[in-house]
């Protein structure tokens, strides 16, 4: 096991009407806050009127920016900058998902700073300050709500980069399952196969002696695996969500990795997709996690058997190790399919024309992965196995 540090100090706030008493987590902070939301779907389950009230009750007092768009964009985060600076605002609370959480994030960090926030994303600059964030989680998939990082999109250039920093932990979050009950069928889908993908860019790893995070990470996947059919059926389960959405944070907390490596090569190929087609991340990260793993399965077979024995029930004796990988990255797919999600770029109308670009600006940081380091040759073959 490697030498690690572990410390996330996000309060969780899990369960039944919690987001109704927000306004007694954000008056620990701040009585001058920025209220940050995407579209509609923060009207549609009351989620709104029972926020505002919170905080009004609260005697915060709440400047409103909404129109945050999936894939977050840049242009927003100036505005919330300019907005924060000219109400002097110390507290940002994201209500929504990741992209209203990395949107929020980006404010927080930006308004701290004298320079273009977009240089802690580009150019790996980093914040030494931040506005303290929290967070109302509206759907279970990014696990932004407890993470060090936010996404952003870049619309000139459809770059869509990623800062890490513990400046942009969120104080709080707040996890009210009932809140997805409003969640279309497709973001159910997408949201599920980011939080496997979390799980899955910690468990493929080079490291050995790794039993206990092994055997979390394997227990993860298979509780998101029973549940996540079962909102899909019954969409007002609130059993089978609170499973989801706390799978959800625990699969990007932080705890999974601990001791191993990760490998993020995955998202790293999935954000020049989202960057540039605008499809839900988890919806690519469907297409891609399957084609990097026929990609990668040899360097480490053993790990690919063990996530075939352990997770899928595939007994690998006196079968070719080969073929017991691949069994294993079939029922992957086979679970995609089922909850039914795409699993070829062709199938989601993605061409092969950005292939080259596309892995050019995946790399553009340097190699990618730890369970293989991919070059940006190795990138394209896997968009080609993926198309
Ligand atoms: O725009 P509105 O109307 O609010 O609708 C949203 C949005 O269209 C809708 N939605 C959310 N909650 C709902 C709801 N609709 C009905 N009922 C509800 N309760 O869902 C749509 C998608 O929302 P979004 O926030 O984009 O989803 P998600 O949480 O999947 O976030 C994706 C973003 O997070 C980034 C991704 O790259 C992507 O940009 N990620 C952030 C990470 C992080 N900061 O740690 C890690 C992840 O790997 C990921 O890269
Ligand atoms: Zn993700």
């Amino acid at each position: 096991m490697n030498n690690f540090i572990w410390y996330n100090p996000t309060r969780i706030i899990f369960g039944k009407d919690a987001h109704k008493s927000v306004g007694e987590e954000v008056v620990k902070y701040s009585k001058n806050i920025l209220l940050h939301y995407g579209g509609k779907s923060i009207r549609a389950a009351g989620t709104y009127e029972a926020v505002t009230k919170s905080l009004t009750e609260a005697g915060v007092r709440y400047t409103e920016l909404g129109g945050v768009k999936p894939n977050p964009r840049l242009s927003l985060v100036y505005q919330g900058i300019g907005l924060c600076r000219k109400e002097k605002i110390d507290f940002i609370l994201a209500v929504g998902g990741g992209s209203v959480i990395d949107s929020a994030k980006a404010i927080a960090v930006g308004a701290c700073y004298e320079g273009d926030v977009w240089d802690f994303y580009e150019k790996g600059i980093r914040p030494e300050k931040a506005l303290k964030t929290g967070v109302v989680l509206t759907i279970p998939a990014a696990g932004s709500e407890s993470s060090d990082g936010s996404v952003i999109t870049k619309e000139d250039t459809q770059d869509k980069c990623s800062c890490c920093t513990e400046w942009m932990y969120p104080q709080f979050a707040i996890l009210n399952p009932e809140l997805c009950y409003t969640l279309p069928e497709h973001q159910i889908r997408a949201g599920g196969a980011d939080i496997l993908s979390h799980i899955m860019e910690r468990y493929f790893v080079p490291n050995k002696n790794t039993d206990l995070s092994d055997r979390l990470c394997e227990g993860a996947m298979r509780a998101l695996m029973e549940n996540l059919p079962r909102v899909l059926r019954e969409r007002e389960n609130y059993d089978a969500w609170a499973e989801v959405m706390w799978t959800g944070n625990v699969a990007h907390n932080g705890l999974l990795g601990k001791g191993r490596e990760e490998d993020w090569a995955s998202h790293g190929i999935e954000h020049e997709l989202s960057g540039i087609y605008d499809i839900a991340h988890g919806a690519g990260l469907a297409i891609v996690f399957p084609a990097w793993m026929k990609y990668v399965y040899r360097k480490h077979p053993e790990r690919f058997v063990q996530f075939a024995e352990r997770v899928f029930g595939i007994r690998g004796e006196e079968k070719d190790t080969d073929e017991v990988c691949l069994t294993a990255i079939g029922a992957l797919e086979i679970f995609f399919h089922e909850i039914g999600l795409s699993t070829r770029l062709r199938d989601v109308g993605i061409g092969r024309e950005n292939f080259d670009v596309m892995a050019e600006k995946a790399c553009r940081n340097g190699k990618l992965g730890s369970f293989m380091s991919l070059t940006k040759e190795d990138v394209r073959e896997i968009y080609e196995i993926a198309w």
